[in-house]
């Protein structure tokens, strides 16, 4: 059983870490942060993934395109995807889904490789991790139309509604909680939490971004996770050592890790 936080998604690869990346990574178990898990978005930074995931224990990788950056997938480079997904310290693939916030690459390439690197985890038998933004009814589809329930994975940073949540939880999916939940004008996210069992929902910064209040707009890491744990445990009514612990066997449960 475990007090520390599983930060399920950061970028540590991420510039905004240059400066200090390894003595940050260096403190986390002291700052009460147990395990990371890095998120791949490009190609070149899967790479990036899987070297900070070598360097340290508690850092471990998810390698994906994001939706966002699948004009750079051919044959070639999603043949190296897969090689690096057989990694030991590979725990999922992502991030990988729809993104319609922002018009390129257009829906069809997204989908296309949408779809392949579900089809990848199938193979490689591990979750995913999706990013969805703005695509909410074509992610669904394409999940259900790729039997998801079976390959398991996280909606990253849950952004609709408590309603399509439920659809959401019926494929078995985990919900990526993070500095939103201490947003003021975050009410559906909140109402969300409210309405979804402990079991379905996992902590993740997606640091550098989404720092939670008090330090909103600033550039975020895994050791502001306790801010997002205080909202949730005020949500659920429950201790923020609950918080904790469950989260803890969510995440391990889902990217199938001892406790
Ligand atoms: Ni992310």
């Amino acid at each position: 059983m475990s007090k520390l936080i599983f930060d399920t998604h950061a970028h540590y690869d991420d510039k905004a870490f240059d400066e200090d990346r390894e003595e940050l990574l260096e403190r986390l178990p002291a700052g009460g942060i147990g395990r990371v898990v890095n998120v791949g978005s490009t190609v070149a930074s899967c790479e990036a993934c899987l070297k900070l995931a070598e360097k340290y224990d508690h850092v471990y990788a998810a390698v994906g395109v994001h939706p966002s950056e699948t004009e750079e997938l051919d044959e070639e480079r999603f043949a190296k995807l897969r090689q690096q997904c057989l990694h030991p310290k590979c725990v999922a693939v992502g991030e990988i889904g729809l993104d319609y916030y922002w018009p390129e690459p257009g829906a069809d390439v997204q989908k296309k490789w949408f779809e392949r690197q579900l089809e990848l985890a199938r193979e490689v038998k591990k979750p995913v991790i999706i990013h969805s933004r703005e695509a909410c009814k074509d992610t669904l589809d394409i999940l259900r139309a790729h039997a998801a329930e079976e390959i398991g994975g996280v909606i990253h940073c849950y952004s609709y509604s408590a309603e399509t949540a439920r659809d959401y939880l019926k494929l078995g999916f985990f919900f990526g909680i993070g500095g939103v939940l201490t947003f003021k004008n975050s009410k559906k996210l909140k109402e969300t939490v409210e309405m979804l069992p402990m079991e379905s929902m996992i902590l993740e910064t997606d640091c550098p971004y989404l720092a939670p209040v008090p330090h909103r707009g600033k550039r975020n890491s895994s050791l502001t996770l306790p801010y997002v744990v205080e909202a949730m445990a005020q949500i659920k009514g429950i201790s923020s050592e609950e918080v904790r612990r469950i989260t803890w066997e969510n995440a391990c449960r889902l990217y199938r890790m001892d406790a």
